[in-house]
């Protein structure tokens, strides 16, 4: 599909944008000051499709530029998140791998964080990774990764050298794939006739209601919620048999999904589908509310910044999150209004963000000098860096956060 032409990736209807952010940096695009001139942009806007429910990005930035050998997201980096894919694989484990010599297949393996928890099932098991560096840390787990974008006949290659696999599982992956005709037919080429699908995005229902614009940035083409999930599947002749929501991420949502008919629908997709009826995700009016808060929420978080500035208080970001590149940029928000971000990633430190060129700095940095303020970027992981960051409250320090609304916790 051309890039140019603002027609839905599903089913071509033409498509007008309900929110523009203008130009963007890559979001994981963290960068050295010998690249800032070559650094690339795109137009950042998203769309909604009516007809199948779906949000979308309007431009794709292509799949290389942000999944490559210096992708800097791991997802083991949040030690929540690694307890949370320990709770996935056990369910998984104990509900759908009855099977003898049960094939398990991950799409957007990452650096192994699921798949390493069916080490000791006796499960086999392969991870579909294409950023060389996350699936060397896989491997290095002993998680097999096959370093590639998955595609139709990538699964094609996975039964001919593997056979068909018993349970397939994505967790936030399939929201980054530009093909989604192109990923049903695989999944229904890699899947065994009573296999199940399990894959697990961030939430639209949240982002909705939180005005969590943050989530919208290149890696994130698709905002998925049951019902655009369950329209573009019946294309497929794939059903969803059953919704889970996850306290991850924000708000996700874990979905099941069988060959037409051959598993029972649980209760739950039922009254998915009624709630967001109700709550008007397949509406586009929706959408321009939404937008409508977007711009407060901007409004608001640079006010608060530049009085903080004129008070002369210092602020420093907390989590060089891929969400934080939307905001910094939206924003307009430069290295003047706050210091630099402290991050935990090696790979990110010593750079700057994506477009603002704020710099990223080790955790050990915001620990030995507190400032007053810090923008919570990795807002999704609150729960964990609360805990963590008792002391910076005790100094006096305040988090600043923007989502569901801006606001100075006390
Ligand atoms: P995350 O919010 O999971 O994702 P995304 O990039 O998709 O928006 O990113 C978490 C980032 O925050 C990652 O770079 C690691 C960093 N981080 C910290 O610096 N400290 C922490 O305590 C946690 C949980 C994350």
């Amino acid at each position: 599909m051309c890039p140019g032409v603002n027609r839905c990736r599903i089913c071509a209807s033409q498509l007008e944008p309900f929110i523009s952010f203008g130009r963007m940096p890559v979001a994981n695009g963290f960068l050295g000051s010998e690249e800032f001139a070559d650094e690339f942009f795109f137009d950042l806007r998203a769309a909604f499709c009516e007809r199948c429910a779906l949000p979308q990005l309007l431009e794709a930035v292509a799949p290389e530029r942000m999944f490559n050998e210096r992708y800097p997201f791991f997802t083991s980096s949040s030690t929540r998140m690694v307890a949370h894919f320990g709770a996935f694989a056990a369910q998984v484990a104990r509900d759908c791998l009855a099977a003898r010599d049960p094939f398990v297949v991950e799409i957007g393996s990452n650096d192994g964080t699921l798949l390493q928890h069916f080490a000791t099932s006796g499960v086999r098991r392969l991870g579909v990774e294409p950023s060389a560096n996350v699936a060397l840390c896989a491997e290095e787990k002993g998680v097999p990764s096959l370093r590639r974008f998955f595609t139709e006949g990538v699964a094609g290659e996975i039964v001919r050298d593997h056979g068909e696999a018993d349970v397939i599982l994505a967790a936030n992956c399939f929201c980054h794939l530009h093909d989604l005709h192109d990923l049903a037919a695989g999944i229904r080429r890699l899947l065994k006739p009573r296999g199940l699908l399990v894959f697990e995005d961030p939430y639209l229902g949240d982002i909705v209601a939180n005005a969590a614009y943050d989530q919208i940035y290149d890696e994130h083409m698709f905002y998925f919620c049951a019902t655009g999930v369950a329209r573009w599947l019946e294309r497929h002749e794939l059903e969803l048999v059953d919704v889970a929501p996850q306290p991850v991420h924000g708000g996700s949502m874990r979905y099941s999904i069988g060959r037409r008919g051959v598993w029972p629908v649980a209760p739950s997709v039922q009254a998915l589908l009624r709630e967001e009826v109700r709550s008007g995700l397949h509406r586009p009016q929706t959408y321009d509310r939404f937008r409508g808060r977007v711009e407060e929420s901007r409004e608001a978080l640079v006010a608060l910044l530049r009085a903080l500035k004129r008070d002369a208080r210092r602020v420093v970001g907390y989590g060089a999150t891929s969400k934080s590149t939307t905001v910094l940029n939206y924003c307009g928000i430069t290295p003047d209004l706050i210091e630099f971000i402290s991050d935990t990633t090696p790979l990110k430190q010593g750079k700057f963000s994506p477009g603002m060129h704020i710099p990223v700095r080790p955790h050990a940095q915001f620990e030995s000098r507190y400032p007053d303020h810090a923008v919570l970027f990795a807002w999704n992981h609150a729960a964990e860096i609360m805990e963590r960051e008792s002391g910076f409250r005790r100094a006096g320090g305040k988090w600043i956060a923007y989502v569901p609304e801006v606001k100075v916790l006390d």
